[in-house]
């Protein structure tokens, strides 16, 4: 990004905006952007929203946000108030026509203070308003960008539920925008460290020769998170872990992991890239395949330091025999040159120890043992790149253990962003609005990427629909997910790297 870029003068319109993703990640984030001077000269925030607020209380609720959740928490309440002014808001429903008409006249009186007509629509709505309300737009011709003046639209995730619904989505919202006005956000591409992963490979000559079958042995990412589904119960019994965090977030990592390098850093480059490692993922060939390379789990009640933690079925709009999942681990190969015959596993879980989500590159072991290791026979060296907390990167490898004899031991070389002195690092959020408002597509999502990575997915949700004998297991909250996910690694006495213990002691896994 560079700073000194500032975007044109626009309108952000947020559908949505007394919502939860409103007040924890968009303004805060837009706040962030204020307090850089990275928004334009002429610019306005236009909430939509189907809570009645006065703009009063619309503003108190989003100063509360800032202070919460921006990176310049509890700041200054003249500073924050300033802000605060360019904000508007309506109530807005979109059964009744008359309001789209509303908010044209309203948007029209903003587009004449402003003197330009450039408008950015963040669609941060239930789903089922994604094609809703981009007809709506077209319906008072609100969609078309013109010479002097673009109009953009952002869509959240999930994009679709299944591959036939995300491509109807697709064709739906193509009938009223072009692609290229469209930005499909998955916000870890937002996050620092995700896009290190492209510097960190693409910059540096060391790591590319090495980054193939001849020297990984297997790939490993992690997206762990410590709290439960909290207040989104309902949101996750038509989702689960794996539309949730896989189908998304964690395909979206092994696409920068494994794509080729591209021929430069154009958006389209590096998405074409992308979306060739998705076309090589190995599909799931039936019900047996899933079984074996697919672990589901969901977490049960638990005592984490004394306190009693209630287990997914006993949350809030959840079936009390729900059989969603909050945890999915799994195995797969990318069938291409580069990938042939390397195991890749995903795990993502909700109740786990710790949130920590991080990619692990396991290298193959040398060829030949010269030296005794202190601890492990084999003792193979590893990139932790480690996207949240403590960002930065870890190389494990051998050393001689000072003293008499060869003796060895594996140390660790790292690299964290904390130690930068003076670095801002923006919340994911806030670096995808601001591409946005520049136009910048490289890191959202293209259609058709969406679509492929529901094709992988779609397999496993069939077969979990349709055959209910692949098991659901059921393992404590504060542990790691269910015990058997360990058998997915393959090699003798290998597990999944466990960067903490298990905080729970109550319980097993078990199948549910
Ligand atoms: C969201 C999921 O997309 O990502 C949530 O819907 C999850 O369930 C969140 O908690 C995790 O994001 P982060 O940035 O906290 O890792």
């Amino acid at each position: 990004m560079n700073t000194m870029d500032k975007p044109e003068n626009h309108i952000l319109v947020i559908f949505g905006a007394s919502g939860d993703l409103a007040y924890r990640k968009l303004m805060p984030s837009v706040y962030n952007l204020y307090k850089q001077k990275l928004l334009p000269e002429k610019f306005q925030i236009f909430g939509a929203g189907r809570t009645t607020l006065t703009i009063e209380q619309f503003k108190d609720k989003i100063k509360d946000g800032i202070n919460k959740f921006s990176n310049y928490k509890n700041d200054d309440d003249k500073v924050i108030d300033d802000f605060l002014q360019l904000l508007s808001y309506m109530y807005f429903d979109t059964d009744k026509k008359e309001d789209i008409v509303k908010l044209k006249n309203n948007l029209t009186e903003i587009y004449q203070k402003l003197q330009t007509e450039n408008t950015i629509y963040y669609l941060s709505t239930p789903p089922s308003l994604y094609s809703v309300i981009p007809k709506l737009l077209a319906s008072v011709g609100l969609n078309k960008s013109t010479e002097t003046a673009w109009k953009k639209l952002v869509v959240e995730k999930p994009f679709g539920y299944d591959f036939n619904s995300a491509h109807a989505l697709n064709k739906n919202l193509l009938n009223f925008f072009k692609e290229k006005q469209i930005y499909r956000i998955d916000h870890y591409l937002g996050k620092e460290t995700v896009q290190n992963i492209f510097v960190t490979r693409f910059s540096n000559e060391i790591f590319e020769p090495l980054w193939n079958r001849n020297y990984i042995h297997r790939v490993e990412i992690t997206a762990a998170e410590s709290i439960g589904v909290e207040k989104r119960g309902a949101y996750y019994e038509s989702s689960g872990a794996l539309r949730d965090m896989v189908q998304n977030h964690l395909l979206q990592l092994t696409g920068v992991i494994a794509m080729e390098p591209p021929s430069s850093f154009d958006p389209d480059s590096i998405r074409d890239e992308i979306i060739k490692v998705f076309h090589a993922l190995r599909p799931f060939n039936g019900e047996d395949d899933v079984a074996k390379n697919v672990i589901r789990g969901q977490y049960g009640e638990a005592t984490i330091n004394g306190e009693k933690i209630p287990g997914y079925r006993q949350e809030k709009s959840v079936d009390p025999n729900s059989r969603v999942e909050t945890y999915v681990a799994l195995k797969f190969y990318i069938d291409n040159f580069r990938w042939g015959g390397v195991p890749f596993y995903l795990r993502t879980g909700k109740r786990l120890p710790t949130r920590v989500s991080e990619v692990v590159i396991h290298f193959k072991p040398i060829p030949h043992f010269l030296f005794s290791h202190k601890n492990l026979k084999n003792a193979c060296n590893q990139l932790i790149i480690r996207i949240q907390p403590d960002e930065g990167m870890k190389l494990k490898f051998d050393m001689k253990i000072p003293g008499q004899g060869f003796v060895t031991e594996q140390t660790e070389m790292d690299f964290n962003y904390s130690t930068l002195a003076n670095q801002y690092i923006p919340e994911a959020y806030e670096r995808l609005l601001y591409d946005c408002m520049l136009g910048d597509t490289t890191l959202y999502q293209r259609g058709d990427r969406v679509e492929t990575a529901w094709k992988f997915v779609d397999p496993i949700l069939n077969a979990w629909k349709n055959n209910d004998k692949i098991p659901l297991y059921s393992y404590p909250a504060g542990t790691w997910g269910p015990q058997n996910a360990d058998d997915l690694i393959e090699g003798n006495g290998l597990t999944w790297r466990y960067p903490c213990n298990n905080i729970s002691t109550d319980g097993r896994f078990c199948e549910l």
